[in-house]
């Protein structure tokens, strides 16, 4: 059939998005919130958060605001199937009614991930990936929808997992990091404390806060038309570039830590507006699926070359981008002022400790897996869709390759 389109995504979807509350103490409103979210019984999902009391502060405040609560605290980075069925089981057992997740990415998606299994009757959570092919708005369809609530309460800033509607959770049986989206699986709220986000040791500090920069980057430079996502993104590209080298080294900065909590959850709202990551969160998955690297780390370490793959294409975005991290473009070429973006995150990766490539000797990669990491990049990973350059499979490959 003749594509009869005339633009290449007609529609922008700007998705609706639950309530976020930022500030100093705010984590304290909590057992308000489940209340006024009609839980009553909640399961904590979380990664256990050992040694910084968090978990046990919380707890404290629903107990004492009258929640009953149960807890999964053995959520891992990059979360697993089985560890969201472990939950959901508890969860079932325990008749609760809501779920409340304490940390970052990890344990925001698990809990989501209960939530879309216990809408679902219990259905595996691997089945209810968004694929390409077949196309997801259709499979969607056949999946209930999401009515039981999440509070979410970050613990790091970077992820924006607190506010998307997707859950990433590891299918343990084709060993790749697949999405979860259904109507509703985005937290009713989300709670942004700095004074929690400040406990963050330093290299989570500096690999989350990589994250939320590389949600800003990869949907300004998307194909995707959305303008709020754009104008959101330049004001967290430039709040990153100010304060994420003084938070990751001196997390008691609280300019520094609040600024950092802005800008994380401003990439995320720009994504979840009509924005989307592309080709470095496609390749970073796939690494952190097979060789278990913090999700915020595989991004950073394939942005510089797989930035250079789309630049062709965009000269003009990354040197707007170039502009917001304070680089004056004034009497440059396009390219020349697209290349200082390049600079800019070269030096900020080397602030932060970060080296790009070399992925044989950090983490054990194989040539041989790339081929299985852009598989499954190619088959649910949106990144596919959006990222300016269209990817061709073979090239994609030799450039993953390229960073043994
Ligand atoms: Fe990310």
């Amino acid at each position: 059939m003749i594509d009869k389109r005339v633009f290449e995504f007609p529609i922008s979807y700007l998705n609706q998005i639950g309530q976020t509350a930022i500030g100093w103490g705010a984590y304290e409103t909590v057992a308000d919130e489940c209340r006024m979210a009609g839980i009553k019984n909640a399961l904590i999902t979380t990664t256990g958060l050992k040694g910084t009391g968090i978990v046990e502060e919380i707890t404290q405040v629903l107990t004492n605001g009258g929640i009953s609560t149960v807890i999964y605290d053995r959520v891992t980075s990059n979360p697993k199937d089985y560890e969201v069925m472990e939950a959901y089981d508890i969860f079932k057992e325990a008749g609760c009614d809501g779920v409340v997740s304490i940390g970052g990415g990890s344990s925001h998606d698990c809990g989501k991930g209960v939530r879309a299994v216990a809408s679902n009757g219990g259905r595996y959570i691997g089945d209810m990936v968004a694929c390409i092919d077949p196309p997801w708005m259709e499979e969607m369809k056949k999946y209930k929808p999401v009515t039981i609530p999440q509070i979410s309460v970050n613990t790091t800033a970077g992820t924006g997992a607190e506010t998307t509607f997707a859950a990433a959770i590891v299918n343990t049986k084709v060993k790749a990091k697949l999405l979860t989206v259904l109507p509703g699986l985005g937290p009713r709220m989300a709670i942004i404390d700095p004074l929690l986000v400040r406990l963050m040791p330093r290299h989570v500090a500096a690999q989350t806060g990589f994250d939320a920069l590389a949600h800003a980057f990869e949907s300004y430079v998307c194909k995707l038309p959305s303008r709020y996502n754009r104008a959101l993104q330049l004001e967290a590209i430039r709040a990153i570039a100010g304060s994420l080298r003084e938070f990751s080294y001196n997390r008691m900065n609280h300019e520094a830590c609040e600024s950092m909590c802005w800008a994380e959850s401003m990439a995320a709202l720009g994504l979840i507006s009509g924005g989307n990551v592309g080709i470095v969160h496609a390749m970073g998955h796939g690494l952190s699926v097979l060789y278990g690297v913090h999700h915020g780390l595989a991004s950073a370490v394939v942005t510089v070359p797989g930035e250079r793959y789309n630049q062709p294409v965009c000269h003009d975005r990354f040197a707007g981008m170039a502009s917001a991290m304070g680089v004056d473009t004034r009497g440059l070429s396009r390219v020349q002022a697209s290349d200082r973006w390049f600079g800019e995150i070269e030096r900020l990766l080397e602030d932060l400790d970060i080296e790009t490539g070399n992925l044989h000797r950090q983490f054990g990669f194989k040539k041989e897996d790339a081929h299985h990491i852009i598989k499954w990049q190619y088959a649910n990973d949106f990144a596919q869709q959006g990222n300016p350059r269209n990817f061709d499979f073979d090239e994609s490959v030799k450039l993953l390759e390229s960073m043994y």
